[in-house]
């Protein structure tokens, strides 16, 4: 591999998603006939990355799945849609990760997701290739990995590129990043509850000030934050000014993957453009469209349907309300 527009590190896995589940399904070998459900393409950083290919960018993906069926899928979805899986390892004995959503008629989800082996994958595992934007996703799932981020960031940085990260959840809770991380990040892209619970943990206690004061927060080392608000849209602070980007409110069919869908929108902005508020244009745009059909990745816009979107997001400055 050389020569990317973007390198994503990370989680890949098909997503199993299920409409219409009881709250509690019932035990006893009872079956349970749901509304609906379907196989897609999951894992943030492998939505991120075929969002980003479908835009047009010269994508990679480093990732690690199994020998097995699920990793199959994940590796032949991807490279359907144009992302370069050369940087994908196959673990010898551990499965690939799975994940099953229990989606909500109000838009919320429950998620369960075997990790398989998201573990194993580590810093040694990510190819040394040329390109101009690094993106690690699902920080707290991959431990190995997130201990030696700093420095894998820190080296495509050396050689040029520029980097990102979107931690999404912590299962367990601590929302703890390695020492050094966001110092290595040109951008982090949480949503508003990953931003306050990461902030708190930097500061060591729950902060007081609201999404304001993670901003500031999370900016202390450099990077700039994006904090993402579903349909609010997303929240930056960019240069010391806190910005807000508002796109048309849409009426979601799925929004699982919206998030990954406005990182890939964002990066493909900010890669094409140079200019941040076109950026967060872009991701405003593409995470909005990305809910308009079922999986992370059903969606997901071309640049061409994404532009007339993102040409009517406004970006303005933020008082928080
Ligand atoms: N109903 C909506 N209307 C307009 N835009 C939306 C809507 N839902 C999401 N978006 C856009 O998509 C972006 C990402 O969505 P969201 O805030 O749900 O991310 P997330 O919580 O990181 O999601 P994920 O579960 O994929 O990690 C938002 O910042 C917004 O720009
Ligand atoms: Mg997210």
């Amino acid at each position: 591999m050389s020569g990317f527009d973007l390198l994503v590190v990370g989680d890949a896995n098909p997503d199993v998603l299920v409409w219409g589940a009881p709250e509690t399904p019932p035990a006893g070998q009872a079956e349970t006939l749901v509304d609906g459900g379907t196989l897609a393409l999951g894992g943030s950083a492998a939505i991120m990355a075929h969002g980003a290919a479908v835009l047009g960018l010269s994508t990679a993906l480093a990732a690690m799945v199994g020998r097995d069926a699920a990793g199959d899928f994940v590796l032949d979805t991807l490279t359907a849609a144009g992302v370069d899986i050369s940087g994908c390892v196959r673990h010898e004995s551990l499965p690939t990760a799975l994940t099953v959503c229990l989606n909500r008629p109000d838009g919320d989800r429950a998620i369960l997701t075997a990790p398989g082996c998201l573990p194993a994958f580590g810093p040694e595992h990510v190819p040394a290739v040329r390109t101009r934007h690094v993106h690690a996703a699902s920080y707290f799932l991959q431990p190995r990995l997130a201990a030696g981020l700093p420095e894998v960031l820190g080296r495509f940085r050396r050689a040029g590129a520029s980097t990102s990260l979107d931690t999404n959840d912590d299962p367990a809770g601590t929302w703890r990043l390695a020492p050094g991380l966001l110092a290595a990040c040109d951008f982090v892209l949480p949503n508003e509850a990953e931003a306050l619970a990461l902030a708190g943990a930097l500061t060591g206690e729950p902060v007081s000030g609201g999404l304001p004061a993670a901003l500031s927060v999370l900016a202390a080392d450099g990077a700039v934050p994006v904090v993402k608000r579903g349909g609010e849209g997303a929240v930056a602070l960019f240069d010391g000014a806190a910005v807000s980007a508002r796109g048309p409110r849409v009426t979601p069919v799925d929004t699982v993957g919206a998030g990954d869908g406005f990182d890939a929108g964002f990066l493909a902005g900010r890669l094409a453009s140079g200019d941040f508020a076109e950026a967060l244009a872009w991701g405003c745009a593409c995470g909005a469209l990305s809910t308009r059909a079922t999986g992370g990745t059903g969606g997901q816009p071309t640049a061409a349907e994404a532009r007339p979107v993102a040409a009517q997001v406004q970006v303005t400055p933020w008082m928080s309300e």
